[in-house]
C-alpha cells in the first residue's frame, strides 16, 4: 500500500537521499499508531493538489485583484477554496491564504490589535496555544497577556475567572480554544462577555475544525467575531491555516494576511484546500468526524478501566489528556516508551501539572488519524490496553517488544485512509 503519489518515481532517481527519507517516514506512518492529536492523513486527491504546478505561481493579492498577471487559473482554484470554506463553516467570509495556524493568529493580531493591547486567553499550561500570546512567543513580547485557565475541581474552563479577568483587565481582544482542551467550548458565553466589554472574540478552532466541519460538535462561527484554524489536524487538509470572519473583520483580516503579514499566497496549498473542504462537505465526512469523537470516548474509557485518569473526567472531541500520576510515570518517559512500542503520542502538560514542561505528567492520545486508517472501537480498546500495559512500567522493554510486535500486526491490515480500500 503506498501513500505516495506517482511523480515520486521521478524523485528516486533525481534525488536518492530525499526519496528515501520519504520512504521512511511513509513506513512510519504505515507501520505504527499516530495518535498525536494534531495530525491525520490527507488524502491523495488532496497530496496531489498539493504537489502541483501551482507552486510555479506567485500571486499576490487576492481573486480579480492580483499584483502578477497570469493568475487567472489561481483566481478559479482561490474562489473554490473561499466559497467551498464559506459553505463548510456558515462564514460570511473566508481567507485561504494564511500559510499556518500560527500565522493565521498573527493575522488577526495584526488586524485586531495595537501592540501594547491586552489579550486574555486560555493558559498554555491548561491546554492553551503558543500563539495566543506565550512569553516566548512574538504575540507575548508585543502584546499584553493575561490567561485565564481551567478549574482546579472540574478542569474545564472557569467561565466565572473568564468574566472576571474580563473585567479586571479589559482586553481588546479575548481568545478561546487551544490545543489540549478536550471538552467543549461555550462559545456563546465567551461573545457575552466579550460584548460586555467591548472586546474582539476570536476562537482558534485549530484542533476541532474537522469535528465543526462535520457537524459532530457546535460551531464557535456564529457568536465569534474571527475564527482562525489550521486545515491539517481534524480537518485534514494540507498542513496551512485559515480564517474566518464575520462582515465587519473579513476585509480588515484580508488586508492584514496581505499586503500585512505575507507574500505571495501558496497557491498550491490553496488547491489542496479547496479539495479538502470539498470532501469535507461530503456526507461521509460527517461520519468520520463522529467516529473520531466515538473513538477517543471508547479509548479514554478502558484507559480508566486501567486506573489512568483523564483529565475533565473525559472527552467530548478528538483527544484525550490522560494524568500518569497514579501510575508514578511522567508524560517524558511515558511518550518515549510508547514510541519504542509504535505507538506515537506526545507528554502534555496537565492543569496544575508540579513538573517541569519538557517533563509533565501527562500524555495527550488523538484519534483522528487512526480514525482515517478505518479504525473504530474495538481497535481503540485494544489500543488503549496496550498503552496502559507499556505505560504502566516505562522501563519494561520486553512489554514494548511484544507491543510493537502486536501494533506492527494490526497496522499490516489497515491501509493509512479507509478510501483507499474503496
Ligand atoms: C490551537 C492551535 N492554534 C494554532 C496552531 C498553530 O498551527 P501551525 O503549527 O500550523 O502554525 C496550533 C498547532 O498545534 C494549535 O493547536
Amino acid at each position: 500500500m503506498s501513500v505516495t503519489p506517482d511523480t515520486l518515481s521521478i524523485l528516486q532517481s533525481h534525488d536518492p537521499a530525499v526519496f528515501e527519507a520519504v520512504q521512511e517516514e511513509e513506513r512510519r506512518q504505515l507501520r505504527t499508531l499516530e495518535m498525536i492529536a494534531s495530525e491525520n492523513f490527507a488524502s491523495r486527491a488532496v497530496m496531489e493538489a498539493a504537489g502541483t504546478v501551482f507552486t510555479n505561481k506567485y500571486a499576490e493579492g487576492y481573486p480579480g485583484k492580483r499584483y502578477y498577471n497570469g493568475c487567472e487559473p489561481s483566481d478559479k482554484v482561490e474562489t473554490l477554496a473561499i466559497e467551498r470554506a464559506k459553505q463548510l463553516f456558515g462564514a460570511v467570509h473566508a481567507n485561504v491564504q494564511p500559510h499556518s495556524g500560527s500565522t493565521a493568529n498573527q493575522a488577526v493580531f495584526f488586524a485586531a490589535l495595537q501592540p501594547g493591547d491586552t489579550v486574555l486567553s486560555l493558559s498554555l499550561a491548561h491546554g492553551g496555544h503558543l500563539s495566543h500570546g506565550h512569553r516566548v512567543n512574538m504575540a507575548g513580547q508585543f502584546f499584553k497577556i493575561v490567561n485565564y485557565g481551567v478549574a482546579q475541581g472540574t478542569e474545564q474552563i472557569d467561565y466565572d475567572e473568564v468574566v472576571r479577568l474580563a473585567r479586571e483587565h479589559k482586553p481588546r481582544m479575548i481568545i478561546t480554544g487551544g490545543s489540549a482542551y478536550p471538552r467543549l467550548i461555550d462559545f456563546a458565553k465567551f461573545r457575552e462577555i466579550a460584548d460586555e466589554i467591548g472586546a474582539v472574540f476570536l476562537t482558534d478552532m485549530a484542533h476541532f475544525a474537522g469535528l465543526v466541519a462535520g457537524k459532530a460538535i457546535p460551531s464557535p462561527v456564529p457568536f465569534s467575531h474571527i475564527v482562525s484554524s489550521t486545515t491539517h489536524k481534524t480537518l485534514r487538509g494540507p498542513r496551512s491555516g485559515m480564517l474566518l470572519g464575520d462582515a465587519e473583520w473579513g476585509p480588515k483580516l484580508d488586508k492584514a494576511v496581505f499586503p500585512g503579514l505575507q507574500g505571495g499566497p501558496l497557491v498550491h496549498i490553496i488547491a489542496a484546500k479547496a479539495v479538502a473542504y470539498g470532501e469535507a462537505l461530503r456526507p461521509s465526512f460527517a461520519a468520520y468526524s463522529q467516529q473520531v469523537i466515538a473513538n477517543a470516548k471508547a479509548l479514554g474509557e478502558v484507559l480508566v478501566e486501567k486506573g489512568l485518569r483523564l483529565v475533565s473526567g473525559g472527552t467530548d472531541t478528538h483527544l484525550v489528556l490522560v494524568d500518569l500520576t497514579s501510575y508514578n510515570v511522567t508524560g517524558k518517559d511515558a511518550a518515549n516508551a510508547l514510541e519504542h512500542a509504535g505507538i506515537t503520542v506526545n507528554k502534555n502538560a496537565i492543569p496544575y501539572d508540579t513538573r517541569k514542561e519538557w517533563v509533565t505528567s501527562g500524555i495527550r492520545i488523538g484519534t483522528p488519524a487512526l480514525t482515517t486508517r478505518g479504525m473504530k472501537e474495538a481497535e481503540m480498546r485494544t489500543i488503549a490496553n496496550w498503552v496502559a500495559e507499556v505505560v504502566k512500567d516505562p522501563t519494561d522493554e520486553a512489554v514494548q517488544k511484544r507491543v510493537r510486535a502486536q501494533v506492527d500486526e494490526m497496522t499490516g491490515n489497515w491501509p493509512l485512509r479507509a478510501e483507499d480500500l474503496a
